[in-house]
């Protein structure tokens, strides 16, 4: 399918149709990615709205109605109204521009980290309190390690729930991303599929590093900050690569213990916030965008719909962990790609 679309767009180039050809591709495009009852749906949930070309500008329509920051605006190459971006031509001259995409109210869509079918509405019912009691030997190493660990964190945070979820959260994108690359090569090796657990693991590192995203819009770092994850960083991502290598059961038992830990710490800022000891300023914009927030929503919205994507890392890396400890591989167990 996809040698078909590139020998239409390539036929139609050679015969001036850019536009008309370049239409097709991005809506099939789309129409790939969109969960099927969507496809299907021409209910205003549809989001597609306004994925007609590929144009040589990101985006005519006006932002204004999203409160954007200047920061949000250069990272995501924002244009304001139809002046179109000087900087996409040389993007142009490859065939690659993105589509023009819309919210469901129709104004210009403002990210390129994410678009609109990658937004999901948190389950914000999911069982916060779920614990795995540690049993076996590993599971009791795994317990003990997230609680050593917690130790020093306490004591350096403190209540600065803010610079702590900020910091926590450069680490926390690490597993999925390391767990997901290695299952990657293991299928590359053993010609095998992975049931799914490459996407599902890579899934929750990108939902992290969203968190991180979302969290750096309210607390800036400092630079010893920066350093202090630059270190945390190179020995963590190393350690637990080598850990992973060794005893993916360990490796996820204990994410699914940082994961409990991480739900506690939520839970702690969300009474920090009710208090009034933290203010409960607006949401991000990125943060409406991606959990589909209403417009008005608070830092308190972003908080709880965090927590409820830590409780779901937690059930799926426990579940991981389990299903090693049933000695199985992960492919006998159909991954919970899009559980959120
Ligand atoms: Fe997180
Ligand atoms: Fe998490």
């Amino acid at each position: 399918m996809n040698q078909h679309l590139a020998r239409s767009l390539i036929r139609s180039l050679l015969h001036g149709q850019y536009q008309n050809s370049t239409r097709y591709v991005v809506s099939s495009f789309i129409l790939k990615r969109c969960p099927e009852p969507l496809r299907a749906s021409s209910s205003p949930n549809y989001f597609f709205l306004g994925v007609s070309h590929l144009g040589r500008h990101l985006s005519s329509a006006s932002s204004a109605e999203t409160a954007l920051s200047e920061k949000d605006r250069k990272e995501n190459s924002v244009t304001d109204g139809a002046k179109p971006n000087d900087s996409l031509a040389v993007n142009s001259y490859w065939g690659i521009a993105r589509p023009n995409v819309k919210r469901e109210d129709g104004t210009a869509w403002p990210w390129n980290c994410f678009m609109p079918w990658e937004t999901y509405e948190a389950d914000l019912s999911i069982d916060l309190s779920k614990h795995h009691v540690p049993k076996t030997f590993l599971d009791k190493v795994a317990y003990r390690t997230v609680k050593l660990l917690r130790i020093p964190t306490d004591i350096f945070f403190q209540r600065r729930y803010g610079c702590r979820a900020m910091m926590l959260e450069t680490v926390a994108a690490v597993p999925g991303m390391v767990g997901g690359m290695l299952l990657h090569l293991k299928s590359l090796r053993k010609f095998q599929q992975t049931g799914g657990w490459v996407k599902a693991l890579l899934e929750e590192a990108e939902n992290e590093r969203m968190h991180l995203m979302t969290m750096v819009e309210l607390v800036q770092p400092k630079w010893y900050e920066r350093l202090l994850v630059l270190t945390v960083q190179g020995v963590f991502f190393n350690m637990f690569f080598v850990l992973y290598i060794l005893s993916p059961k360990l490796a996820h038992r204990i994410v699914g213990y940082l994961e409990e830990e991480a739900i506690h710490s939520y839970t702690e800022y969300l009474k920090d916030i009710d208090s009034g000891a933290i203010e409960n300023v607006p949401a991000p914009a990125i943060a409406i965008d991606y959990w589909r927030l209403p417009k008005d929503a608070t830092l308190k919205d972003v908080v709880l719909v965090i927590r409820a994507d830590e409780a779901h890392h937690r059930d799926v890396n426990h579940f991981a962990s389990d299903i090693h400890f049933q000695g199985k591989e992960l492919k006998e167990a159909a991954a919970p790609i899009g559980y959120h």
